[in-house]
């Protein structure tokens, strides 16, 4: 079982995890994740990599405490066993030199589009990446995203760092004065993605986004992370996770995440009342 190498406190309930997994990091690509459980009857839950090391044979995982699961993984410490990882899972992100593209990053997100920015980066690319969060404790990777971009915006919804407002506000007045923007990348919560979509979409400029539904197996056999995209029905773990923005089913993506909540709920519940997590956040 992978013990874990390092691990620290990016933001509150927010962890970079670093993992020894030679092989995903000697195959695994930007855009890609892979499924981790903690325990042996654990239920399997995706992380997108944010970064990976072929000479170390290590990967880094950013974990938000949203679940049960994740939350058990919240609560781990340098030197605990995960159960196993497996991976690496998912298309690629589409990665060539495409001139001038906007990564987008909100709260978890930023962490998602660490690697794809280094990808993008190598290719030719000029990048101007736009992060945001609620406030500035809870912003992440800050440094490593300025490291391999050209330009950095921050926005914080409470103003307390960067500029104060929404990441969709400067994205708009980049496609308004730069017609030379040919894509644009977006990772992070569901409405994040949906409102960047619906910016980007009046100019007609390439919108991807990369979808997180609840993921059971992660090789598209039981239907769990079924999305809809164009009309069509795909799986995000092996379809996907990234998509047309402007083809995406939001309304439909929506309702899916949410049908999982009362479960989730009371899973989390009853491992407080079993004392199993002793940091489960009340519901
Ligand atoms: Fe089961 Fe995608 S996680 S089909």
């Amino acid at each position: 079982m992978p013990k874990i190498l390092e691990k620290y406190e990016l933001a509150p309930k927010t962890h970079y995890i670093k993992v020894p997994a030679p092989l995903i990091a000697k195959h695994a690509k930007a855009g890609q994740f892979v499924i981790v459980r903690v325990g042996e009857h654990g239920e399997r839950v995706p992380f997108t990599i944010a970064d990976l090391d072929t000479q170390e044979g290590t990967i880094t995982l950013v974990v938000q405490e949203v679940g049960k699961t994740s939350t058990a993984v919240g609560a781990l410490k340098t030197g605990d066993e995960i159960q196993d990882i497996l991976g690496p899972l998912g298309l690629a992100s589409e990665v060539e030199n495409f001139g001038k593209v906007i990564l987008m990053g909100g709260g978890f997100g930023n962490a998602a589009i660490h690697l794809l920015a280094k990808a993008l980066k190598k290719a030719g690319n000029q990048i101007i990446t736009i992060i945001g969060a609620r406030t500035k404790e809870l912003l992440i990777m800050e440094k490593e995203l300025r490291n391999v971009s050209n330009e950095t915006i921050v926005m914080t919804d409470d103003g307390s760092y960067g500029r104060q407002g929404l990441v969709t506000q400067p994205l708009k007045e980049l496609l308004e004065s730069d017609k030379t923007i040919t894509r644009v990348i977006a990772v992070g919560p569901i409405p994040m993605m949906r409102a960047v979509s619906e910016t980007s979409r009046p100019f007609g400029v390439k919108t991807i986004v990369s979808v997180n539904p609840i993921m059971v197996d992660g090789t598209g056999m039981c239907g769990g992370c079924r999305v809809t995209v164009s009309g069509k029905t795909f799986f995000a773990c092996v379809d996907g996770p990234e998509f047309d923005g402007h083809q995406v089913d939001f309304d439909e993506l929506v309702k899916r995440t949410r049908m999982y909540k009362p479960s989730e709920l009371h899973a989390m519940d009853q491992c407080r009342m079993e004392s199993k997590i002793e940091s489960l956040p009340k519901a």
